[in-house]
């Protein structure tokens, strides 16, 4: 009988040793492990303790030693450009192992931290894969940051090198990133011994530009061009593959650590139950390295399948028409894509009545995957009727790494409800609770928690901080991981994903933390005290919007103060902030202890109903406060 999602579930949680020992038979192990689940230091749990594996073996090496050497394992399509490069699993593994050769050339060992700022470009994913194989630990940080947050993560991250390119492609600009790179060395405590670039044409900096100081700057088509290649080195399934840097609710960002093991037995089961993708289907997930989902299905999910992947340089919109997703699709034979409801609705605004979708042929596309915020009913009406295939919503976090709620297309493909990702995966045991923990009964909305232990390709932990790990996620709620997310069930076991219940906002499916902006306009001279809300925004989903109370006597126009905190928000966290709001108001609301009433704010710029917490200091700065935000 073919296995059906209830039992599937069922069975995950009943017994997950037996569960997710049995799925890690679809990897390639130098030791297999003989337990599934380590809870000796619970709450921090770790999965397969005694494997021994390569992951980028099991991404590369093993789909050529089973004869799909000349298969295409990835496609590079740059809309930037015009441009686009095939490589066969047999190309990519030559140059993997040729950039681990260079990273071993640079005395680069097993546990060694790597730091990758790259723009959207193979040599990103070949320089993933290449730590991977050393046993080192890649930490990418997403191109859209400016110095100091690269900065921030080389000190927590303490890289041996740091890998990177001349620059990226956005349609208004290039972005060079050799003087960003510069400065975050240079402004970073940790001395970072290497810096490896990838040499773009077209760019205004080269590493002639920097060399000579206390980093070492390298060109890398010199030293990949006298490099041996190196054999990969097993790691214990519990050794850190990667680090990815995400914004919590403070300036400091998190950073989460994924293992080697438990993640290649998760992408693996996820791409096969999940996204029905296996060996020779075509999977492009239109994302960023940078980001979690392009960790999982740009790079890891399609080459543990033995799948191929689609790396896009480019826009849904202006690469150069709405029509440009619809052309990949076409050009190459995409069986699943993978995007961000934002990206959708930039489309829609483009190309309202779908028209170019017309133009292209499609046949090829049997789901549409989204994720990133919540995939709303009006959006996915429009592209349902569109594309006339299934459009999954799916809900997951950096945190976690995969989907933890989702419609198993290839388990058993449920009927959808539009505003819903469906339900819990496999593995994660999805609870709704009240603020106290108690369990809320179906349709009453409370905080989404996941009983412990969290399914394999979870985080580890956060990068040398244990303590930050358990306070962060795991003591709110006793038992559980805290997923910050607020929802319900309905009667028929579907989750609704409603919103974040802390200062975590998302900006055209960009993670970003209002308290790092705050931190950042709060340092205006002008500035006594602000706060940054995320307001509703039609295309990007949330919008940062900062409300300052001004110094007295700081004789600045709100104009002129305006433009000085946009161009500082730019300057300090990136472009990618998208922070362009500012108003000036008499004073913050806030409650007696002086919390600053955030929820109550952005209810009242989003027009919605609001409830003043009886706790308010002083209820008459809410009725000026609305006269401000809704003049
Ligand atoms: N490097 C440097 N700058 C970057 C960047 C990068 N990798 N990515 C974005 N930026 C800059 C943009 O150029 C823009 O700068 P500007 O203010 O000078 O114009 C700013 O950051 C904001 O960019 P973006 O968020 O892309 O907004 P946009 O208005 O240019 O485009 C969308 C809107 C919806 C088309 C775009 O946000 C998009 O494609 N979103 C999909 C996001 C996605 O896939 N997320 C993955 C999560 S699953
Ligand atoms: P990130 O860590 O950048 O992937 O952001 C994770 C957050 O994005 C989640 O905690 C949610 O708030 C939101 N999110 C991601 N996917 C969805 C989804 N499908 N539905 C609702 N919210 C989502």
């Amino acid at each position: 009988m073919e296995a059906s999602y209830r039992t599937t579930y069922e069975a995950s949680l009943a017994d997950p040793e037996k569960f997710w020992l049995e799925a890690a038979g679809a990897i390639e192990w130098t030791g297999f492990p003989r337990h599934a689940l380590d809870g000796a230091r619970a709450p921090i749990y770790r999965w397969f303790p005694d494997g021994e594996l390569n992951t980028s073996v099991n991404a590369l090496d093993r789909h050529v030693a089973a004869g799909r050497g000349d298969q295409t394992a990835l496609v590079y399509d740059s809309a930037m450009l015009g441009t686009q490069r095939r490589y066969s699993y047999r190309e990519l593994l030559a140059e993997v192992e040729r950039f681990a050769g260079v990273l071993r050339g640079l005395g680069v060992r097993a546990g060694d931290r790597v730091i990758i700022y790259m723009p959207m470009i193979p040599e990103a994913a070949m320089a993933m894969l290449a730590a991977a194989r050393l046993g080192a630990v890649h930490s990418v940080v997403f191109g859209g940051f400016a110095a100091r947050e690269l900065a921030a993560r080389i000190d927590d991250a303490t890289p041996a090198v740091v890998v990177t390119a001349s620059g990226g492609l956005e349609p208004s600009r290039r972005v060079e990133y050799l003087p960003a790179v510069d400065e975050a060395i240079r402004t970073a405590g940790h001395k970072v011994p290497n810096v490896v670039v990838k040499a773009r044409d077209g760019f205004g900096h080269g590493v002639e530009d920097f060399d000579g100081g206390a980093t070492a700057w390298h060109d890398w088509d010199r030293l990949a061009a006298s490099a041996q290649p190196v054999a990969a080195v097993p790691v214990k399934a519990t050794d850190p593959l990667y680090i990815l840097y995400t914004s919590g609710t403070t300036g400091a960002p998190k950073g989460v650590v994924r293992d080697n093991g438990s993640h290649a037995v998760a992408l693996a089961w996820s791409m096969k139950n999940i996204y029905n993708v296996g060996p020779g289907d075509v999977m492009w997930t239109a994302s960023d390295v940078g980001w979690v989902v392009g960790h999982s299905y740009i790079v890891y999910g399609p080459l543990l399948a033995g799948a191929t992947t689609v790396l896009y340089e480019g826009k849904p919109v202006g690469t150069p028409d709405a029509g440009a997703f619809w052309r990949v699709v076409q050009d190459h034979k995409v069986n699943v894509l993978f995007t961000a409801p934002t990206a959708l609705r930039a489309i829609r605004k483009a190309d309202p009545d779908a028209g170019l979708l017309d133009g292209y042929d499609r046949s090829s596309l049997r789901t549409l995957f989204a994720a990133g915020e919540r995939l709303d009913p009006e959006t996915y009406d429009w592209i349902a009727a569109a594309l006339a295939v299934p459009v999954i919503d799916h809900w997951w976090q950096t945190e976690t790494g995969w989907a933890i709620a989702a419609n198993p297309m290839g388990l058993e493909p449920l009927p959808v409800k539009a505003g819903s990702p469906t339900v819990p995966v496999p593995g994660y045991r999805v609870e709704i609770v009240d603020g106290a923990g108690r369990p809320v009964p179906a349709g009453t909305e409370g905080n989404i928690v996941i009983r412990l232990p969290l399914p394999p390709g979870t985080l580890a932990t956060l990068w040398g901080n244990d303590r930050r790990f358990v306070e962060s996620y795991l003591q709110t709620f006793e038992g559980c991981y805290a997923t910050g997310d607020s929802g319900y069930f309905d009667g028929d076991g579907y989750l609704f994903v409603m919103g974040r219940t802390d200062d975590v906002i998302n900006v055209s499916g960009h993670r970003l933390s209002t308290g790092a902006m705050e931190q950042v306009v709060a340092k205006h001279p002008a500035v006594a005290e602000c706060a940054v809300v995320g307001v509703a925004d039609r295309l990007k989903g949330q919008r940062p919007s900062g409300y300052v109370v001004l110094k007295a006597g700081a004789g600045i126009s709100p104009d002129v103060l305006q433009q000085e905190l946009v161009a500082l928000v730019r300057e300090q966290i990136g472009p990618v902030a998208d922070f362009k709001e500012v108003r000036v108001v008499a004073a913050l609301p806030k409650t007696r202890s002086g919390k600053v009433l955030r929820k109550t704010m952005r209810q009242i710029a989003d027009g919605e109903e609001y409830v003043v917490p009886s706790t308010i200091e002083d209820a008459s700065v809410i009725d000026e406060l609305v006269r401000t935000m809704r003049s």
